[in-house]
């Protein structure tokens, strides 16, 4: 059901059951006070009829009664087991038949006559011959009936007009509110057909639920855009990456079916450089790999280790076959961390290779704790990082310097692997640098409090 129908539905729905209940109220309190008032006023004239007889013995009940006469209706006495009204005077003769029954007890209420409405209120009292009777005022209140049966009437019109009316503006105004929705879905829907990355126009003077869903939207597309961006230069970079080595080792293999025979000299060449190249082109296939897989079971394999003792021993591992020293100062002493240590360890070679790889004096690796965290730094007194590329060195196959990057054999895919990884882990990872003074990559990781 379209949501327009929905709130069209909804609010008639809940008017129409308000409007009836209000309604109903309002008919049968006007019936039940119209009718009691009518009671009050014939049990106080049978109350005036009572005093008088008391006080005027001398005047005959009949005479009293006739004084007492309704505009429309009769005043009776009637006896106990006898059928017809002792004295009865009345306004219309018809009222003679209307049939007497007597009440033990004083009774007030509405009997129906004929098609007519009659108002009955009996009292007991005491005849002039000492009897027990009943003084019993009857009137006709076709015309109070006749009034309610018009206020039945017009309370249902306007029930029907009301709803009738309701039914309509709450079409038009659920069609108001559901335009801008509509709008929207028809921009979207002409973005998704031409697979663009589009904005919605958003009027900035209105700050309505629409409008904030329009934003949303178009921060989202932004969102998207950059990464459909960044996968598409990530696409071309690796293929481009790739297609570098085999360029170069096509060319030599062409030069070795010319040349290879007649020129030794050439063929070392040629073996060195073919050699060199699909030695990149691996270490580049094993990174591209090892960036799909850092997501893989790292949840599920993480224990909790001191990652003091993983970075010394990393560190130990890894100082024979580095050209500068490094220098391990733990301020921390033991800290508990849950990781998962194949990753961890794979992190800690990656800022340590930049380190080796970028600068010309030694390494400072530095372990610190503060509440619930714990920080490891890898600090080197090399190149640096320039400013505006600061952002980017942890993008995919990002390298500041390509010709001194492409020397020094990286693929630009080592720090998206150290943040991955760290993300995997809860951490962060912050880069200080100033060109030329050396870099700083501070790895921060939630501690276990042991
Ligand atoms: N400690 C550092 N000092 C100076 N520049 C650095 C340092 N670490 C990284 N960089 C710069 O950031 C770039 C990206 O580093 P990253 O580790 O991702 O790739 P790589 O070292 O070039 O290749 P790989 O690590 O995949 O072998 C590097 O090419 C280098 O330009
Ligand atoms: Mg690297």
């Amino acid at each position: 059901m379209k949501l327009q129908t929905r709130i069209q539905l909804f609010t008639t729905v809940v008017l129409i059951v308000l409007l009836l209940a209000a309604n109903t109220s309002i008919y049968f309190i006007f019936k039940n006070t119209s009718i009691s008032s009518e009671l009050n006023r014939l049990s106080n004239i049978s109350n005036h009829i009572l005093i008088e007889m008391n006080e005027k013995p001398d005047i005959s009940m009949e005479s009293m009664l006739q004084a007492y006469l309704l505009s429309d209706g009769l005043i009776r006495t009637v006896i106990k087991k006898e059928r017809n009204p002792s004295i009865q005077v009345f306004t219309d003769n018809a009222y003679r038949t209307i049939p007497s029954s007597y009440y033990e007890k004083q009774f007030e209420g509405v009997i129906e006559f004929e098609n007519s409405m009659f108002a009955i209120v009996s009292i007991p009292a005491i005849s002039e011959s000492g009897e027990i009777i009943n003084l019993q005022l009857i009137e006709n209140i076709d015309l109070l009936y006749e009034n309610i049966q018009e206020l039945k009437w017009v309370l249902v019109m306007t029930t029907i007009v009301v709803i009738i009316i309701l039914y309509v503006t709450s079409g038009f105004v659920g069609r108001l509110i559901l335009l801008p929705i509509q709008r929207l879905t028809n921009t979207m829907n002409m973005i998704e057909k031409r697979g663009s990355f589009e904005k919605i126009a958003v009027a900035c003077e209105s700050k309505d639920e629409i409008n904030k869903m329009a934003m949303t939207f178009n921060r989202m597309m932004t969102k998207l855009e950059a990464s459909y961006l960044k996968q598409e230069q990530f696409v071309s970079d690796a293929s481009h990456e790739l297609k570098t080595p085999l360029t170069v080792i096509d060319s030599y293999i062409k030069m070795l079916k010319r040349w290879g025979k007649e020129r030794p000299d050439m063929l070392e060449e040629a073996i060195h450089s073919i050699e060199s190249e699909s030695h990149h082109m691996k270490y580049l296939t094993e990174q591209l790999l090892q960036l799909a897989k850092v997501e893989e079971g790292i949840e599920y394999e993480k224990e909790v280790v001191d990652i003091a003792a993983i970075v010394g021993s990393t560190i130990q591992r890894l100082q024979p076959s580095f050209k500068h020293t490094i220098h391990f100062l733990n301020a921390s002493g033991y800290s508990y961390v849950k990781i998962h240590e194949q990753s961890f360890v794979q992190l800690l070679v990656i800022l340590l290779d930049n380190a080796n790889k970028y600068s010309d004096d030694s390494i400072t690796v530095e372990m610190t704790e503060s509440k619930g965290y714990v920080s490891i730094s890898v600090k080197d007194k090399g190149v640096g990082i320039p400013k505006d590329a600061q952002a980017y060195v942890f993008d995919r196959m990002f390298r500041v310097d390509k010709t001194r990057s492409r020397k020094t054999g990286g693929t630009g895919l080592g720090l998206a692997i150290a943040k991955k990884v760290v993300e995997q882990h809860d951490g962060k990872i912050i880069l200080e640098s100033v060109e030329g003074m050396g870099s700083n990559f501070i790895v921060t990781l939630p501690k276990l409090e042991v």
